[in-house]
């Protein structure tokens, strides 16, 4: 079969399924069995597949049919122009996550305008936290703006991180991210007692705080504090009472951890406020992801005694997406 004629086929066979976006998804699933370039599949039409290109191909459009995500048959999604693995252990990247980036390297230029220092492009001495990593897309996407900062990303998923970690290595910033299993900010605290409050007195290495985690050191206690100057989050926020109407593609293939925050959906931001407040300087940076109609219930949990500078930013649908907010100093 040639290329015009397999890419027909699929097309139909996905119109037929009612899969939105179907020519798109076709040609991403055509390049992605032959391995050509967009280019090259339009160029030459007239090229016949071969046996395996074509049984790849079409085994790929009838899983599509049957609602696995386009993603998880090619076993990747682009973020903040970087292309990340995805795999079922994580959620796969959404554009309206972008945001939180924008917000944070927003809030951060601000920040050192407002204080009349010299803009700290590259991050250099900051220290940032990206709760619930999921594929690493944030912590990653943060690594590359702030090409000094260095980055906690944490997960409560231990297959999510392995993820995250595979994304960071092969995009190469692995060395200013530590990957730290942890229910919201609580391994935190252990990791600083263990690894991290010994070494901050002396050689003060991010490296060196990242090997002695990864290989599992015995503890050694300290009582120097790790606080951040910017905390992000994109945490689960679908409420389990609406997973009736998420697509099946999502509710039947994306991890319920990473999608469900409880029965209402935004029970998880309390704790995570509360806790971002006692892990962030005076003065650090918090931006937060919301789900559709989270915003009336999350923005009375930023108390005005641990908050200011609050500010929401909607999508490009006009939704309130991101919630942002500084630390006060006092
Ligand atoms: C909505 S996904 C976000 C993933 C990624 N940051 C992104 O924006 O695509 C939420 C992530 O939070 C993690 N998670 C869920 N509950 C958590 C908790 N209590 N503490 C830390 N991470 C959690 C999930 O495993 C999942 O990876």
């Amino acid at each position: 079969m040639d290329i015009r004629t397999a890419l027909k086929q699929g097309i139909a066979q996905l119109r037929a399924a009612n899969v939105s976006s179907h020519t798109l998804t076709a040609e991403l699933l055509l390049l992605h069995a032959t391995g050509r370039t967009r280019t090259s599949l339009y160029s030459h039409p007239e090229d016949q597949l071969t046996e395996s290109e074509s049984q790849n191909y079409f085994s790929m459009i009838e899983r599509r049919t049957a609602g696995v995500p386009t993603q998880h048959l090619t076993g990747k999604q682009e973020f903040w122009g970087l292309e990340f693995e995805v795999t079922p252990e994580v959620l796969i990247p959404r554009p309206e996550t972008e945001h939180v980036i924008e917000v944070a390297l927003d809030r951060l230029a601000l920040r050192d305008l407002r204080s009349k220092q010299t803009q700290n492009m590259s991050g250099e001495g900051l220290l940032v936290a990206d709760i619930g990593t999921g594929s690493g897309c944030v912590a990653i996407a943060l690594a590359k703006e702030l090409p000094a900062a260095r980055i906690f990303a944490l997960d409560i998923s231990p297959a999510a991180l392995t993820v995250a970690q595979r994304n960071a290595t092969r995009l190469g910033f692995s060395d200013r991210l530590i990957f730290l299993e942890s229910n919201l900010l609580s391994g935190v605290a252990t990791a600083r007692a263990r690894y991290i409050a010994p070494l901050l007195g002396n050689s003060r290495s991010f490296e060196t705080y990242a090997s002695r985690i990864a290989s599992h050191e015995s503890p050694v206690t300290g009582q120097e504090s790790l606080l951040f100057d910017l905390i992000v989050s994109n945490p689960p926020y679908v409420a389990r009472r609406e997973a009736t109407t998420l697509a099946t593609e999502v509710r039947n293939h994306e991890p319920a951890i990473a999608l469900f925050g409880g029965e209402e959906g935004y029970e998880l931001y309390a704790d995570l406020i509360t806790q971002s407040a006692g892990h962030l300087k005076p003065g650090g940076i918090l931006v937060l992801e919301l789900g559709h109609d989270s915003l009336p219930a999350v923005q009375p949990l930023l108390d005005t005694a641990s908050w200011t500078n609050i500010g929401v930013t909607n999508d490009l649908a006009g939704v309130p997406r991101v919630l942002s907010a500084e630390r006060t100093t006092t």
